[in-house]
């Protein structure tokens, strides 16, 4: 099915990253893309940049082949509600974290092609984390939505069953790599570089240590032999880390955000 045209229902953080993200990779133009607001303030500043964008969400869909419901969990009955007759031939991707395809399902009262997908921000710059569970669809739908993910960032297809484990180590886990990064510019103020420069240097090892992992395709603990030399100053280091518990809370960090997660969803 050849994609002529989306809707991006909800056109707030994420949606609207989306749209960016999906026209700075060429992928789709500006032309091509149709975003729903219902604030009137958000509507005009997207129109103001280019975009086409209305608030009427059954007009979007009607006009579209796919569908991207990117809502707060709390707005997607109402969205449902609305655009449920409008919904046969087309591919449904939903962004709303917690709403699994069941209630998706009943409450369309249909069972279009659908695609469960948990991005997380760094989606703005075509670099998400995007975890995607399919329902119903042909493998040329499953390629289309692939195509579409990947110009966003990388992406994983998973049965839906792993979606909340999804929300916790990508969804919740920029967060965590963020608060590494943060103790880093703490630590590197301490020892005499400005905050700005700390910042500089702290983003920069952690993209270079993330990048030698996804170019070597190596593990971690490979690369870390590399700049450990015996008796030196990064093992020490790392040690002191160790035994203050580094692993240890991250691992518990992520298995509380995950124990918290309502796993039916
Ligand atoms: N942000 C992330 O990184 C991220 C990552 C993974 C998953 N998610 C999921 O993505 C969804 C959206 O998150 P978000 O952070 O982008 O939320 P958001 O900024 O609140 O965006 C939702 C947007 O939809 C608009 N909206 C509400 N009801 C609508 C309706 N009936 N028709 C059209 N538009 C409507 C909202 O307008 P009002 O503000 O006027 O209500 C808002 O601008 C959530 O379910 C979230 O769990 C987000």
């Amino acid at each position: 099915m050849e994609i002529n045209r989306i809707a991006i229902i909800g056109a707030g953080n994420l949606g609207y990253s989306i749209a960016k993200g999906l026209v700075l990779s060429g992928l789709v133009s500006k032309k091509k893309l149709m975003l729903t607001e219902k604030n009137p303030a958000r509507l005009e500043s997207l129109v103001k940049d280019g975009y086409m964008a209305t608030d009427n969400n059954v007009a979007a869909v009607s006009s579209s082949d796919l569908i991207m419901l990117v809502v707060k969990p709390f707005q997607i009955d109402d969205v449902l509600a609305e655009i449920k007759d409008h919904v046969q031939q087309k591919i449904i991707v939903s962004c709303v974290t917690g709403i699994s395809s069941e209630h998706i399902y009943s409450a369309l009262g249909a069972n279009p092609p659908l695609f469960r997908v948990m991005p997380n921000t760094g989606i703005a710059l075509q670099e998400s984390m995007s975890c995607i569970s399919a329902f119903n669809e042909s493998p040329k739908q499953k390629e289309t939505i692939k195509t579409i993910f990947s110009q966003l960032g990388q992406v994983l297809f998973i049965p839906e069953d792993q979606m909340p484990a999804a929300t916790a180590l990508a969804g919740c886990g920029i967060a965590f790599a963020l608060r590494f990064i943060r103790a880093a510019i703490q630590a590197g103020v301490e020892i005499g570089f400005s905050a700005e420069d700390a910042k500089l240097m702290a983003a920069q090892i952690t993209k270079g240590a993330a990048q030698l992992i996804l170019q070597n395709n190596s593990h971690p603990e490979a690369e870390i032999d590399k700049v450990t030399t015996p008796k030196g100053i990064t093992i020490t280091g790392l040690n002191e880390m160790e035994h203050a518990g580094f692993s240890s809370s991250i691992i518990k960090g992520l298995l509380a955000s995950y124990n918290k997660i309502d796993r039916k969803s």
